[in-house]
């Protein structure tokens, strides 16, 4: 065979994967359950001897935590396509048999990775105690004991305070807080930038309160969806056009064409 014909037999091969891998999702939309099980395929076939997740495993490839993903399936397979070439390279070289992913397989190691970039790069404390006196936070959550409202103070915080439990209980809280801002005169603050993230690590530099056994496990995006129905935010929002129009599409990142 000449050298054309092996390229161009090698791509068919790629696009062949690239079908197989995302036809899961073009043919019905797979909601993975777990997004824990892709990270442990991603040990088992073998990704983390070359690639590490949030600086952990290998260095041969770039950290997959840390790679732009893009924002939807067809982006990765973009990305896969670009670098499939080099990677197959590095196999060869380093006599590594290429693992073979089921459909499934690859939608819990994406699910994985995508989550992974769900959390964010952990904020500044000292920086964090500057916004939480910034902001007024003080004004209502004392650092320790109970604000003279009775709002908890910081040290009542769950030890593994985390985002979730941050949007949970702004979510839960925001009609009392915006009463008891009208009452104080106080403007509803805002966040920027890294704001959050550096008040939620000088949080956690205080908060001494029982740990939550729910912020222990990644959520279900299955579940997640149910809930959107249940709790009624479909009645005002959508995702990827289910839903109400007028609100926001929580799912609009994904391309149109
Ligand atoms: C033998 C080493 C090796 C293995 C095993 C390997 N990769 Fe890679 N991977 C690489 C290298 C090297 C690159 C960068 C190639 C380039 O720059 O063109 C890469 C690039 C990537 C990229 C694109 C990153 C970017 O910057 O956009 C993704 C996504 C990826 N790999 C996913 C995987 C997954 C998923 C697996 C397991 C199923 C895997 N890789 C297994 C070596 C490997």
């Amino acid at each position: 065979m000449n050298r054309t014909k092996i390229i161009s037999k090698g791509m068919f091969l790629i696009l062949l994967f690239v079908f197989a891998v995302f036809a899961p999702f073009a043919f019905g939309e797979v909601i993975p359950e777990d997004p824990t099980k892709g990270g442990q395929l991603l040990v088992s076939k073998g990704c983390a001897k070359c690639h590490a997740l949030r600086g952990e495993g290998g260095k041969v490839g770039p950290d997959l935590g840390k790679i732009d993903l893009g924002d939807t399936q067809l982006n990765l397979a973009a990305k896969i396509w670009n670098h499939a070439p080099s990677m197959m390279t590095e196999m060869e070289s380093t006599g590594m048999i290429k693992p073979i992913l089921t459909g499934q397989e690859f939608a819990e190691i994406s699910a994985s990775l995508y989550f992974l970039g769900f959390f964010d790069e952990p904020g500044n404390p000292v920086k964090g105690r500057f916004v939480y006196a910034e902001k007024g936070s003080f004004l209502c959550h004392p650092s320790s004991g109970k604000g003279s409202a009775g709002a908890p103070g910081l040290d009542r915080f769950p030890k593994n305070v985390s985002p979730a439990f941050l949007s949970q209980a702004i979510w839960n809280h925001c009609s009392d807080m915006i009463v008891r801002m009208v009452e104080i005169g106080m403007k509803w603050p805002r966040f920027w930038e890294k704001e959050m993230m550096d008040l939620l690590e000088y949080i956690k530099t205080n908060a001494t309160g029982v740990e939550e056994p729910a912020f222990f496990k990644p959520g279900n995006p299955k579940e997640g969806k149910q809930i959107f129905t249940s709790k009624g935010c479909i009645q005002c929002d959508s995702i990827r056009g289910e839903g109400a129009r007028g609100g926001v599409d929580l799912g609009e990142k994904a391309e149109t064409f």
